[in-house]
């Protein structure tokens, strides 16, 4: 076991043991390979990293209270990364494939694996990129899928709080009828700059509206949206929002609490009819917001809109009681009624 304060843990890059891989060649999937070599080797005209051909994947795995290992509903991220891997242009692992990595990950690296009772689990990173050297914009005939993995604790450190968020108007975050719907690296780098901004300004979280007419909620950059409503789980239906598992998890989980699920266009009016709103994804699992800024310039002082939800210390208690559900399934402290967790035979 390794020597690691699983207290401690954010939610970082990791050098584990083993890395799990697999190359696509023509369309042959070659034989799944494990190395403990952290390093890769490209050809510096790789497509990935010069047309961003490149896209991934984020699931978590549990110690349970009776000491089995479970992975949270990799079936949803099998299927989410195919579809993504299509609309890249790139092949994508079968399901058995994607769960025979994802369970080779877990047991190649297993010491890094959190113990039950730290909050804290093993993140997995399924990446598929394209190694073809080329020019031309066409689909490449050379990928690599590899899963790595990392001991995680809670994204942005600390127990569960409410944090601030900001809508930076003259950043989008995608195109309509562009990425915005899949899981591809180009959706992310346009938001490390305004990230750094709204941290330097003590925000935690950038939320963005649809990008045609700033009229309606999208999603936060890390994470889905959804607002609380008397008995209603509210959340955004939109092309250019990431299909998140957490959220889909977390509407059940309403339905199964008597609430009502709305799918639907989310109006930023609609932002002062919420008594709580929070982010929510694999990574951030629930993060409630405490207060929203709507800034037209993020750089400059101006808020031309401001809604409030409770001080950074509390917790709206809809949102406490979805979060404490989706962990308790997680962990195996309640019964799994839906089947979501997969549990890993033969460790
Ligand atoms: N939206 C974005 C932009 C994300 O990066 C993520 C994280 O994967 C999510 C939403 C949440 O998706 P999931 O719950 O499947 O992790
Ligand atoms: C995840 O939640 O799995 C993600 O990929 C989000 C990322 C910003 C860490």
């Amino acid at each position: 076991m390794q020597n690691i304060n699983w207290e401690a843990l954010g939610f970082d890059a990791y050098t584990t043991k083993t890395l799990i891989q697999a190359r696509c060649i023509d369309g042959k999937w070659q034989p799944i390979t494990e190395t403990d070599n952290f390093s890769f080797t490209l050809d510096p005209f790789a497509c990935m990293m010069h047309y961003a051909i490149s896209c991934f994947e984020g699931l978590k795995v549990f110690r349970q209270k009776d000491g089995k290992v479970a992975i949270f509903r990799p079936d949803e991220n099998a299927k989410r990364l195919k579809r993504t891997a299509d609309f890249l242009g790139l092949p994508a692992p079968d399901e058995a494939k994607f769960f025979d990595m994802c369970e080779r990950c877990v047991k190649a690296n297993l010491e890094y694996l959190p113990p039950y009772g730290h909050d804290a689990s093993m993140y997995l990173r399924p990446l598929l990129i394209g190694t073809k050297p080329k020019m031309q914009l066409t689909p490449p005939n050379e990928v690599l899928f590899t899963i790595m993995c990392a001991p995680v604790g809670s994204y942005y450190g600390g127990k569960m709080r409410s944090i601030p968020a900001v809508i930076p108007l003259n950043y989008d975050r995608a195109a309509p009828h562009g990425s915005g719907g899949y899981k591809v690296a180009a959706n992310y780098a346009g938001t490390f700059k305004p990230y750094q901004i709204a941290h330097d300004q003590g925000y935690t979280e950038l939320l963005f509206l649809n990008s045609q007419t700033h009229e309606f909620i999208d999603e936060f950059g890390s994470s889905n949206f959804f607002g609380i409503k008397g008995d209603k789980y509210v959340t955004p239906l939109s092309d250019s929002v990431l299909p998140s598992i957490t959220n889909k998890t977390l509407q059940q989980v309403a339905e199964d609490f008597g609430m009502t699920v709305e799918r639907r266009a989310v109006p930023y009016q609609e932002l002062s009819e919420f008594e709580g709103v929070a982010a929510c994804g694999t990574a951030v699992v629930l993060l409630p917001v405490s207060r929203i800024d709507m800034k037209p310039v993020l750089e400059e002082p101006a808020v031309s809109h401001h809604f409030e939800y409770c001080k950074d210390a509390e917790v709206n208690p809809t949102i406490k009681k979805l979060y404490d559900r989706i962990i308790d399934i997680q962990f195996g402290n309640v019964e799994d009624t839906h089947g979501w967790c997969h549990i890993v035979e033969g460790i």
